[in-house]
């Protein structure tokens, strides 16, 4: 796929997505969210893609936050459709994916930008990361999820006082809070992301996307429980469940097809 705001390749089964606005701090304007939009549905309905990697151009940023510049004029009924639109075709598709999203954190994941790596399944951080939501700065809250999201991470005390501060939480630090999975050198971040999903790609999609909707279910709905049930009892009719516990039974390696 050919786009002007990202780079993204297949690989492997994994679908590598790069922001690529280095001049702008890969700050999120409107073309990138669409652009976002169209990369994600197409991760989520194609079978070779097995995991995505997202990440920012550059060893500055990840993403910078939404394009401060695009919603500088915006009246609250504009404020309110660009959140909204958000939400549903960027952050809760990601969220939603039945594919496993890793954000792969090259320098500073601010606002939007935060929003968007917290949205993803699993965070990786470069050593030179700095992350946080300085949206009080500008008179604004975090409007990509990022009060809802970040207090699931971090807990509510954390989450307030990074929210309320603005002030931006180091690679390490984030590590220590659960902000993110692992920090890891910069040159190293990639593999890292490859290494987790190279693992992921040998069990069995059908299951790995019950489990992201059944954790993601406990999160946001209250009957989540319900939906894991529900979940575990459709794993149970797939080909992958029976191939699972036969290669357990004859001790050999299970050979998943995703059926
Ligand atoms: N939107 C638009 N442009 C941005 C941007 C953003 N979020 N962040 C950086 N840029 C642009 C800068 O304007 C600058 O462009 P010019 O060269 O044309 O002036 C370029 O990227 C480089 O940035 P700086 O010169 O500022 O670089 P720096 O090293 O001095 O500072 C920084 C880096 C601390 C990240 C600083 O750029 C910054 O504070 N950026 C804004 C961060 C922010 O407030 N993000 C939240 C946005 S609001 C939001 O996301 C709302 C929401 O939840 C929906």
């Amino acid at each position: 796929m050919v786009y002007q705001n990202l780079i993204s390749e297949l690989k492997e089964n994994i679908l590598y997505v790069v922001i690529n606005r280095e001049k702008a701090l890969n700050a999120l304007n409107k073309d990138t969210l669409n652009e976002l939009a169209d990369v994600i549905a197409f991760a989520g309905k194609t079978n070779e893609v097995r995991g995505v990697i997202l990440t920012g151009a550059g060893e500055k940023a990840f993403v910078a936050g939404a394009d401060i510049k695009e919603f500088s004029e915006y009246n609250a009924k504009e404020g309110e459709e660009l959140a909204k639109r958000g939400h549903e075709n960027i952050f809760n598709a990601i969220e939603n994916s039945p594919k496993p999203f890793i954000a792969a954190i090259n320098g500073f994941a601010l606002g939007g930008g935060l929003e968007l790596a917290m949205a993803c399944h699993i965070r990786i951080a470069s050593e030179n990361a700095k992350l946080g939501l300085p949206e009080v700065t500008l008179g604004l809250i975090p409007g990509y999820g990022g009060t809802q999201r970040l207090t699931q991470l971090v807990g509510k005390g954390k989450a307030i006082e990074i929210i309320t501060t603005a002030n931006m939480v180091t690679a390490a630090e984030a590590e220590k809070i659960g902000l993110v999975n692992y920090v890891v050198p910069q040159a190293d971040l990639i593999n890292k992301a490859e290494e987790i999903l190279n693992v992921i790609k040998q069990r069995a999609p059908l299951a790995i996307a019950s489990a992201i909707k059944s954790i993601v279910a406990s999160l946001n709905e209250e009957n989540g429980y319900a939906i894991e049930i529900e979940e575990f009892a459709k794993c149970f009719e797939t080909a992958d469940f029976k191939e699972g516990v036969s290669a357990f039974v004859e001790k050999r390696k299970a050979i998943f097809t995703g059926k």
